[in-house]
């Protein structure tokens, strides 16, 4: 038994803000932004919520898959930046969409949330406890973002993208031979890294606790140590998963990683030994959106017709924990 992903889907925030606008805002400049992240715009959420989009995002992968709502076994929503803490997201995408069968929780593993989500639903449905689940990465960090330090604000985006996924079986092959599903897949983390991409929640405020003391509320990051933990982890985890499943680099159509930075991603294309044209971006145009990368970037090259059945596709995600691992997938849809 394995999986494949029928369905796509994902939403983006109406407004759009350009380096230019950035620049009104703090001391930065166009070019410094786009040279040294690869990001001309981003999406900001005006009104959006991480519910409504990702709502709107696993509705349209539902939509796809010709699934009913009613039919969805397990929904997990993958955000660090839910509006609420109570209910989670999932079960506020579960009530809008009307999936009143399904299982519904949120997992965090900040920017490599999608990939931990997918993995998961993947362990679920192999055990045959369900048959098919409705994966959602959704963030709107502009809510953490402190909107006066330069080295953070300019990177960040809000969005959600979708998958779902349904079990199917192992055997099916297709033109070129390989088996559609999961091949393989590494997932890992560091914690006694975790500081250096932080974010603090609220303090103990009850009667009989310590005083606290003062709470960053924003997004914390020390942008050259997540740079460098990504650029020698993410190859490194790609290349143990490529192992594990008896694979090589060559053996790959298509690198969908996390977008963070286009320096990231040209560094681990050089680290594999492999073409940069086989690493589809699309951050020029969303930014950085954490959980919400890898699946929005799934579902507009599903769209654009680019996944071909039989595809083998890597998803490699890292981010805040620190977290990172990556996924082999032989696209079937
Ligand atoms: O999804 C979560 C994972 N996050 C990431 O993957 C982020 C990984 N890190 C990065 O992508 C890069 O480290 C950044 C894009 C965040 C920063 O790029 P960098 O080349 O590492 O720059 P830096 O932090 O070394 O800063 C270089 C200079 C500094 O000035 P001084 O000290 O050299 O005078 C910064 O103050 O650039 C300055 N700077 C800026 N200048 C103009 C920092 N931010 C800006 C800015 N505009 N927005």
């Amino acid at each position: 038994m394995t999986i494949k992903i029928t369905g796509t889907g994902s939403a983006l925030p109406e407004k759009r803000v350009t380096n230019f606008d950035m620049a009104e805002l703090v001391e930065t400049s166009e070019e410094w932004i786009r040279e040294r992240t690869g990001i001309s715009e981003r999406r900001i959420a005006t009104k959006e919520t991480v519910a409504s989009l990702a709502t709107q995002a696993g509705k349209a992968a539902l939509d796809m898959a010709g699934c009913e709502a009613s039919e969805v076994d397990l929904i997990i929503t993958a955000t660090c930046s839910p509006e609420l803490l109570l209910p989670c997201c999932a079960c506020q995408v579960q009530s809008a969409i009307g999936a009143e069968n399904a299982v519904a929780f949120d997992l965090n593993a900040a920017c490599s949330g999608f990939l931990f989500a997918l993995n998961t639903a993947y362990a679920y449905l192999q055990t045959g406890l369900y048959k098919n689940a409705l994966i959602i990465g959704g963030e709107v960090l502009s809510k953490l973002v402190d909107w006066t330090d330069r080295s953070t604000c300019v990177l960040f985006g809000d969005g959600a993208g979708a998958a779902f996924v349904e079990a199917s079986e192992a055997d099916e092959l297709c033109e070129n031979g390989r088996k559609a599903g999961i091949e393989g897949m590494v997932m890992s983390s560091d914690g006694s890294k975790g500081m250096v991409l932080s974010c603090a929640e609220r303090g103990l405020s009850n009667p009989y606790s310590e005083a606290s003391g003062e709470v960053n509320p924003y997004i914390y990051m020390d942008g050259q140590a997540v740079y460098k933990f990504a650029t020698r982890q993410v190859p490194a985890c790609i290349n143990e998963a490529l192992d594990k499943a008896g694979l090589t680099v060559e053996d790959v159509d298509m690198f969908l990683l996390h977008q963070a930075n286009v320096r990231i991603i040209e560094s681990v294309a050089k680290r594999l030994k492999s073409d940069i044209s086989k690493f589809p971006m699309n951050l020029s145009r969303v930014g950085n959106m954490s959980s919400a990368t890898i699946p929005v970037l799934l579902d507009e090259l599903n769209r654009d017709g680019k996944l071909e059945k039989g595809s083998r596709l890597v998803l490699s995600g890292f981010g805040a924990g620190l977290t990172y691992g990556a996924s082999i997938l032989v696209w079937g849809a």
